[in-house]
């Protein structure tokens, strides 16, 4: 019998938990039983995903950013069709094949003029990797900087620039050379870079993980200090770039003009693997800089045509739906309607971020009624009260939406970049619902937390 994707999905569908507890990662499985998140989805279409009884879930999550479009856009799916369609002679090695030049004149056009070649590959992780690289053959110095609470990825070399102890731990050692500085901490840029053998400053315009801004005035003091000590300014725009902040990239907020550009996440539509290192093209020269060095560093799936034509296509889409000024609107928009839950509610304290990139955080409360629950709660599990926002917000109102990072009471808000006033009147009023609920009926909510304090979620 020849391959049927349909019957085979038909005949095996809503076993995926039990496959995973028994072939992938039986922890995940656990996890998100106990947070009750074990769905079977079969569908996702815009801003909604579609489970297996035919409930909706708004999708506040966007595959960790990939869905800027929304999930299934007809676009990016046709073009891949067509693709598919017309046999492209895909992965020749030994070629220069034109889709790859497509996208990348297409990524240098919407970057600044500084920027002027791109390296393909497959992962966030190893276009960061890739910039790490560049950097150190360029400058020909060893160190590279990062920021306190820095996401880049997690394979071996971008784990030496994360700012979280809980992913690094057992995993060493790591990278030499790669040292940490306060994010939004100048001086203590300056005393690193002034030792000369830094080269580069790797750094999220917003961080990802607690969606943490440093001052506004930091960026361009922090741009020209490396400026002047000789070392690259690396802007990760994985998961700020295309649009996600309100922007095209993120450094636009503050006027920079990084050397290297690293973009993934939303690039292909959700669709395929891909990951760019943009950069300048004085960097790249010095890499690649002679024919025996012409492949000094590639990877086997970098260029591939499916990938170059999902990031074609979620280019277009993106200028022809003008999703970037949407981003900025839906954000001011969001803005405006979370503000007064933050006076309405004490143990909400703060929204932060810059366009569809959001922080709820969460905090303390001023009762006394209130307070003895929340330092119990903090006590069992530092962090776990932004659980209580997460797992109703998912349980009773079908929404979406991660805590942004270990051992923080700040939920993260990622919405497909088309979302408009429909999504996010939906979301305020279930958070308006699930604070509520913790303020009056707080002793339920807060035994809920002791009950998941207690369980699986220690990993
Ligand atoms: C800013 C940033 N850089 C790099 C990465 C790593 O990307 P990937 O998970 O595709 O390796 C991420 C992933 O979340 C990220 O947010």
């Amino acid at each position: 019998m020849s391959f049927d994707l349909e019957s085979l999905v038909e005949a095996r569908r809503g076993l995926n938990f039990k496959l995973h507890q028994e072939f992938l990662n039986p922890q995940l499985a656990k996890v998100l039983k106990t947070l009750g998140m074990d769905r079977y989805y079969e569908r996702g279409e815009g801003c909604y995903l579609i489970d297996r009884e035919g409930e909706r879930y708004l999708d506040f999550l966007s595959g960790f950013g990939v869905y800027a479009l929304g999930r299934s856009h007809p676009v990016v799916k046709k073009a891949l069709h067509d693709a598919l369609d017309m046999d492209l002679p895909n992965l020749v090695q030994l070629d220069c094949a034109l889709l790859p030049g497509l996208l990348a004149e297409a990524l240098v056009g919407r970057l600044h003029e500084g920027i002027g070649r791109v390296f393909f590959s497959n992962s966030g992780a190893e276009a960061v990797e890739a910039a790490i690289k560049f950097s150190k053959y360029a400058t020909g110095r060893p160190r590279v900087l990062y920021a306190d609470h820095a996401f880049h990825g997690l394979t071996n070399g971008v784990l030496s620039l994360n700012g979280g102890k809980e992913f690094r731990e057992g995993f060493g050692p790591l990278l030499p050379g790669c040292d940490s500085v306060g994010f939004g901490d100048l001086a203590a840029l300056e005393r690193e870079l002034a030792r000369g053998d830094v080269a580069a400053f790797v750094v999220e315009l917003i961080q990802g993980k607690g969606v943490y801004l440093a001052p506004e005035e930091y960026w361009t003091a922090a741009e020209q200090l490396c400026r002047k000590h000789g070392t690259l300014f690396v802007a990760d725009e994985v998961q700020t770039g295309l649009g996600r902040t309100g922007k095209m990239w993120a450094y636009e907020h503050y006027g920079l003009r990084p050397d290297i550009v690293t973009v993934s996440k939303a690039l292909s539509g959700g669709y395929v693997p891909i990951g760019a290192t943009a950069c300048s093209a004085e960097v790249f020269d010095r890499v690649y800089s002679k024919m025996e060095r012409a492949v000094v560093h590639s990877t086997t799936f970098g260029r591939n045509q499916l990938a170059m034509v999902a990031g074609l296509a979620t280019l277009q889409t993106i200028d022809d739906e003008d999703i970037v000024e949407r981003a900025r609107l839906s954000g001011e928009a969001f803005e405006k309607a979370l503000t007064p839950l933050v006076d309405k509610y004490e143990l909400f304290h703060e929204v932060r971020g810059k366009g569809l990139m959001i922080g709820l955080v969460f905090g303390e409360p001023s009762s006394l009624r209130l307070k003895s629950r929340w330092k119990m709660l903090e006590g069992a599990r530092k962090g776990l009260f932004s659980q209580l926002i997460v797992g109703p917000l998912f349980n009773r109102h079908r929404i979406l939406t991660q805590v942004a990072a270990d051992n923080v009471n700040i939920v993260k808000l990622l919405p497909p970049l088309i979302c408009g006033q429909e999504e996010i009147d939906y979301f305020v009023d279930a958070l308006d619902d699930v604070l509520n609920d913790a303020h009056r009926n707080s002793s339920l909510v807060f035994e809920f937390g002791k009950t998941l304090a207690k369980s699986a979620l220690h990993r």
